[in-house]
């Protein structure tokens, strides 16, 4: 439990539930999102209704009742307090973002490493974005990068049309593009040949797509940002063993695995990585 979260509930939780660990919450905008284990969720709307009042601008408190699942990566909630709206704005590295959290994906926990990818893009690159949901990574580079070009591609139409109104957000609808459909055939046959980066954040299948991003960077070579979930007992073995497993993913291609780093903890013992691939043509 996190600190701030035992504060609040000192006097609703008797000493043995004070001792239950469960997740910390995430704030989306004016919504907050929480999990609570099975032996307290019968104080859940006791437990919403604490932490709506004790956070400064929050307007709502929801449940998730399921993990994150299914092709869209979407979770299930209940209302424990406030509002019964799930739409919001989020605001990031200078950036607005309208997020519908029950019909897209969205985690405020890529933050940092949205920033860091954003901070490699050079003048003039055309970028795809092979799973960009609401358009984080893609608008935040382009704003970033005045002069970079984002297709942004997403299987979800609800998430496609959010990407489309956040661009218009950020001002940047001249050079974000929003593509709804399949990455594979998007990424690697309508948009085969054009990208200097690729970025492929859906961790859980990104292997299954290695061949559509090589197909869409210019002259098969350039960057790509491979995402994959890793099983390991601590994070250097997890670093290790993402290395390991990009340079099975990339095989069959002339690669350099540049830098892997720990992107989070996704549950015990499995991290989430991200790997910075050169790919090269000869
Ligand atoms: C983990 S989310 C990443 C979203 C976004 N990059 C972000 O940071 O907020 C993965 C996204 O991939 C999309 N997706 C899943 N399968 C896809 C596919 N075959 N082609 C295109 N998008 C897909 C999902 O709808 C989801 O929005």
């Amino acid at each position: 439990m996190s600190s701030k979260l035992k504060s609040l509930l000192g006097d609703v939780l008797e000493p043995g539930e004070r001792r239950i660990v469960f997740s910390s919450y995430d704030v989306i905008g004016d919504i907050i999102i929480m999990k609570i284990p099975n032996s307290l969720q019968y104080k859940k709307y006791i437990i919403g209704k604490r932490l709506l009042e004790n956070t400064k601008h929050a307007k709502c408190v929801f449940l998730q009742t399921s993990s994150v699942d299914g092709g869209f990566r979407l979770r299930k909630l209940e209302l424990l307090a406030g509002a019964d709206r799930t739409v919001t704005e989020y605001h990031e590295h200078g950036c607005r973002f309208k997020v519908d959290v029950s019909k897209v994906y969205f985690s405020p926990r890529l933050s940092t490493e949205r920033h860091r990818i954003a901070e490699k893009v050079k003048d003039n690159e055309i970028i795809t974005n092979m799973f960009a949901g609401v358009g984080t990574f893609s608008i935040l580079i382009a704003k970033q990068n005045p002069r970079s070009t984002v297709f942004s591609i997403d299987s979800n139409p609800k998430a496609n049309i959010l990407c489309l109104v956040n661009a218009k957000l950020n001002k940047v609808q001249d050079r974000v593009f929003p593509f709804c459909g399949d990455a594979k055939y998007i990424a690697g046959n309508l948009l085969a040949g054009l990208s200097h980066r690729v970025l492929m954040p859906l961790p859980e299948k990104a292997k299954e797509f290695v061949d559509s991003a090589i197909a869409c960077l210019n002259d098969k070579r350039g960057s790509v940002h491979y995402f994959a979930h890793i099983r390991a007992h601590n994070k250097r073995d997890a670093v290790n063993e993402g290395k390991l497993a990009t340079t099975e993913a990339f095989r069959h291609y002339n690669h350099v695995v540049g830098t892997t780093r720990i992107v989070r903890e996704v549950g015990p013992r499995l991290y989430q990585i991200v790997s910075d691939v050169l790919i090269s043509n000869r």
